[in-house]
């Protein structure tokens, strides 16, 4: 058991380092010409691609969700959208100049599964037409246990799909009630046998520790039903309360959350109890079976991190298409726009739909990579030539983490101690010349607590 004023000490507003610099520190309306030139530059020194596909689509709202969806019930929706999106690729595959090679394929949302299959076939073999699959690809999707069916999996799994995540957050009626999110236990089990027989090789489970009405007991419970079905992979998040972006948080009562040292004790409980039934703690929120390719590529020092959480391929270039989707490349990031209305007035116009982004200094380059290995491989080294800078801004937060015995920082060699390994976002924050320069920021709360 950590101690619960380390805990609270460090439950500070600091973001999951999913990129750096964080999406807040990026730009509105960037060099859309120099981006492109960025990207087809980067895309030739690459070895193929990760692909990130945005489905927006939910037929009803949970009242927790932070993610970019749009609610509707209409679902003649998914034709106009899967044009837009294919109308993205083309333009992409223009700068490309070439069949590009697809190692890692994610469908995110929203909720993939809104889309027929026959409709997800018609995207994806879209897709496929103007490219190359790696043989060693890796394809995945968010399924809502709710509508994802047999038919979805099997299309899926010929299309190449071998892993799978479903979104259960938790099972106990009373706070499946509070979050607008009715799901039977024994839907889970349903999807999940389904997913196993067709041959998927990896089920993730996402669960929320945080939500109103949550309780030890009532968590205690849906981790128990969740170990007994043995998922690969389990993410276990904190709920992020961020009732200024996400409007459907304030259709609860902030009285009905747990206080921070209840949510503090629901994480212990369920982390312990992973431990206890054969996970391992892969870092930032993820626990997996020994068996499955994530802790295998823990293990390797093989991990890699980017907007689409761990990963086990390390692709250079990361390209988001759809509504709000992010990309990435070696040197710069980009963002789509976030309203449907937006996105499809740029992309049927033929532009690239992209709102905000940034072009990376070779610091951003130096720092992001500190943050990849504290996060990825629980150490690294700083070149003698960026010493003066983290003496300057990074020390004093280093000298605190090692005193509370998190890390230890020696000749220039930071690792990460087993206890750190509860901290690692904030550990990775001492590497954030943005939020370090400028420790304002911590008031501005742009970001939701640690744990
Ligand atoms: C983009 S959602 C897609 C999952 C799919 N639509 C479903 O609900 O089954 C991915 C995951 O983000 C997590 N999530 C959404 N809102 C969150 C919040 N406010 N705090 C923490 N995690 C959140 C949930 O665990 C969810 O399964
Ligand atoms: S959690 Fe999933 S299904 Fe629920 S609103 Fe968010 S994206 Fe949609």
């Amino acid at each position: 058991m950590i101690d619960i004023a380390l805990l609270e000490k460090y439950n500070v507003p600091v973001p999951r380092y999913t990129s750096y610099p964080t999406v807040p520190n990026w730009q509105e309306n960037i060099d859309i010409q120099q981006w492109k030139d960025i990207f087809s530059i980067d895309y030739k020194a690459s070895k193929g691609i990760s692909l990130y596909i945005h489905l927006p689509f939910c037929e009803s709202m949970c009242t927790y969700c932070g993610c970019n969806k749009k609610i509707t019930t209409n679902h003649s929706v998914e034709d106009d959208y899967i044009n837009a999106i294919l109308k993205e690729w083309q333009l992409y595959a223009q700068l490309m100049n070439e069949k590009p090679v697809i190692r890692e394929l994610h469908l995110g949302g929203g909720t993939p599964t809104f889309f027929s299959p026959a409709n997800l076939e018609r995207l994806l073999s879209g897709i496929f037409d103007q490219a190359t699959i790696h043989p060693d690809h890796e394809f995945s999707f968010e399924g809502h246990p709710n509508n994802t069916t047999r038919e979805h999996l099997q299309q899926l799994y010929d299309l190449g799909f071998r892993r799978v995540s479903f979104g259960i957050q938790d099972n106990d009626p009373e706070v499946q009630r509070i979050i607008n999110r009715i799901q039977p236990l024994e839907q889970v089990k349903y999807v999940t046998g389904v997913a196993r027989s067709i041959g998927y090789k990896s089920v993730n489970y996402d669960l929320i520790y945080g939500l109103p009405h949550q309780s030890l007991k009532s968590i205690t419970t849906t981790i128990q039903q969740t170990i007994a079905l043995k998922p690969d992979r389990i993410a276990f998040y904190s709920y992020a309360h961020v009732p200024w972006t996400s409007r459907g948080q304030r259709l609860f009562d902030e009285n009905d959350l747990p206080s921070a040292s209840e949510k503090l004790q629901l994480y212990q409980t369920g982390k312990t109890l992973f431990l206890q039934n054969g996970y391992y703690d892969i870092g930032m929120d993820h626990f997996s079976l020994p068996t499955d390719d994530l802790y295998k590529a823990s293990v390797q020092g093989k991990l890699h991190r980017n907007f689409m959480g761990y990963t086990t391929q390390s692709g250079d270039i990361l390209l988001g298409l759809g509504v709000s989707a992010i990309s990435g490349t070696k040197n710069a990031f980009a963002q789509n726009a976030k309203t449907i209305h937006n996105y499809y007035n740029l992309i049927n116009s033929g532009n690239l739909a992209i709102e905000k982004g940034y072009f990376l200094t070779k610091e951003d380059i130096q720092f992001g990579k500190y943050i990849l290995d504290v996060s990825c491989r629980g150490n690294t080294v700083i070149p003698e030539e960026d010493m003066d800078t983290v003496n300057t801004f990074c020390l004093p937060e280093l000298n605190n983490l090692e005193a509370d015995g998190l890390i230890t920082f020696r000749d220039r060699k930071l690792v990460v101690t087993p206890l750190g390994r509860n901290f690692t976002r904030n550990i990775c924050s001492a590497f954030d010349l943005y939020l370090q320069k400028t420790k304002a920021t911590k008031e501005k709360r742009l970001f939701s607590n640690a744990i």
